[in-house]
């Protein structure tokens, strides 16, 4: 086990009926807050009313940013930033799903410096502050809720970039796994692809192999998932099944299962964004297409991992490791079709022939997060499996 600090600063508030508490949560860090959220599923639901309600009888005054759309762009980022500079906002409040709350903290990030917002995701300007972030999340998946991350797509280039720290993480929360009743099959699949490709992450390439704990918890949390979205798909209205899946989204990419096992990379979400920067499709069904692809990259190079991730995920015991690994890639990817996710570009309507543009994208992205190992053609290679 690696040395490691472990230190998440995010008030969790989970459970039924708690989107009531938006007005006292807020109240304690601004009198005036942007509200940001997305096309229409709060106005729905009544959330936006429920909220705009409990804002105005804790005295909190609202200015609003909505519009925000899945694979959320810089330039309604930008938008938000100027709000909350011009109203002189003291808190930003997310209502919404991953694409609502990475904005939030963006915009949240870019009123507390003079430099243009971009330049934090691309490394010019360093992360110093933020406004504090607060929410009410609507759909599990991204673990946004309790990280320091924000991803956000550049139109101008197709660059789907992500920066964060400390200031970053939201102060509070609020975690009502009956607000995510509503989420369609097909989105409940991306999700769940989602968080099990952030604990996969740091399982197959964290530097430490030897941390038992954090394997058990990573192996455990991955089949919790398989049963929870199973569950949810069999009847979508399973309290108790989403608000299982809600937590271990939330646990996925919190920073508590990498602790202790070192460095690690996410090649699977290195190869994924240029995906949904370029065709617009959900993360998670970008993911569901690269993280098999990649795990066949992996085994190939001998990923020890891959072969106990079959082992325990899906009780493979008998052949060569090599033969173990390939039978739990397969494993993989006919449990992301049953549950409805692509596995393949052509299920995605990706044309083969692009391979050498989104390569290039993938490469730029590879460079920045320090995956010295992924040469082009390397990348491209992959992506010749994913057809
Ligand atoms: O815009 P509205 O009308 O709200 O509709 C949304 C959207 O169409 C809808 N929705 C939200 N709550 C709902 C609902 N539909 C029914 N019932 C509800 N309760 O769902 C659609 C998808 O929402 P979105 O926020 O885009 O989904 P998700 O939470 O999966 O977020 C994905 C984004 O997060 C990024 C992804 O790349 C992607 O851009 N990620 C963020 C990470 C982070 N901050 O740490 C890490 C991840 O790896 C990921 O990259
Ligand atoms: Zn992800």
């Amino acid at each position: 086990m690696n040395s490691f600090v472990f230190h998440n600063p995010t008030k969790i508030i989970f459970g039924r009926d708690t989107a009531s508490q938006v007005g006292e949560e807020t109240a304690a860090w601004a009198a005036k807050v942007l509200l940001v959220y997305g096309q229409s599923s709060i106005k729905q639901s009544g959330l936006y009313d429920r909220t705009l309600a409990a804002l105005k009888k804790a005295g909190v005054a609202v200015v609003e940013h909505g519009g925000v759309r899945p694979n959320p762009v810089l330039s309604h980022v930008r938008e938000g930033v100027k709000r909350a500079k011009s109203e002189k906002v003291e808190a930003v409040l997310a209502v919404g799903g991953g694409s609502v709350l990475d904005s939030a903290k963006a915009i949240a990030a870019g009123a507390r410096t003079d430099a243009d917002v971009w330049d934090l995701f691309i490394g010019k300007a360093k992360l110093e502050a933020a406004l504090p972030v607060i929410d009410i999340l609507t759909v599990p998946a991204t673990g946004s809720e309790m990280n320091g991350s924000a991803v956000v797509t550049n139109e101008e280039t197709r660059q789907k970039y992500g920066f964060g720290g400390a200031p970053m993480y939201p102060k509070v929360s609020i975690l009502d796994p009956a607000l995510t009743l509503t989420i369609p099959r097909d989105y409940s699949a991306y999700a769940a692809v989602d968080a099990i490709s952030h604990l996969l992450e740091g399982y197959f390439t964290g530097a430490d192999e030897g941390v038992p704990l954090q394997d058990r918890l990573v192996e455990s949390t991955v089949r919790t998932i398989m049963e929870s979205i199973e569950a949810i798909q069999k009847n979508p209205k399973d309290y108790e099944a989403r608000a299982t899946f809600m937590w271990c989204a939330t646990l996925a990419w919190n920073g508590l299962l990498t602790a202790g096992i070192g460095g690690f990379g996410a090649p699977s979400h290195m190869l994924e964004h240029p995906l949904s920067a370029l065709y617009d499709i959900p993360h998670g069904a970008g993911l569901s297409i690269t993280i098999p692809a990649w795990m066949k990259y992996a085994a190939g190079k001998g990923n020890r991992k891959v072969v106990q991730f079959a082992e325990r995920i899906f009780g493979i015991t008998a052949g060569s490791p090599a033969d173990k690994a390939r039978k739990g890639i397969e494993a993989l990817e006919a449990w992301f079709r049953k549950i409805g996710s692509p596995v393949r570009f052509g299920e995605a309507e990706i044309p083969a022939g692009d391979i050498p543009k989104i390569a290039a994208l993938a490469r730029d992205l590879a460079e920045a997060w320090a995956l010295n190992d992924y040469s082009e053609q390397i990348i491209a290679g992959i992506y010749r499996d994913c057809v």
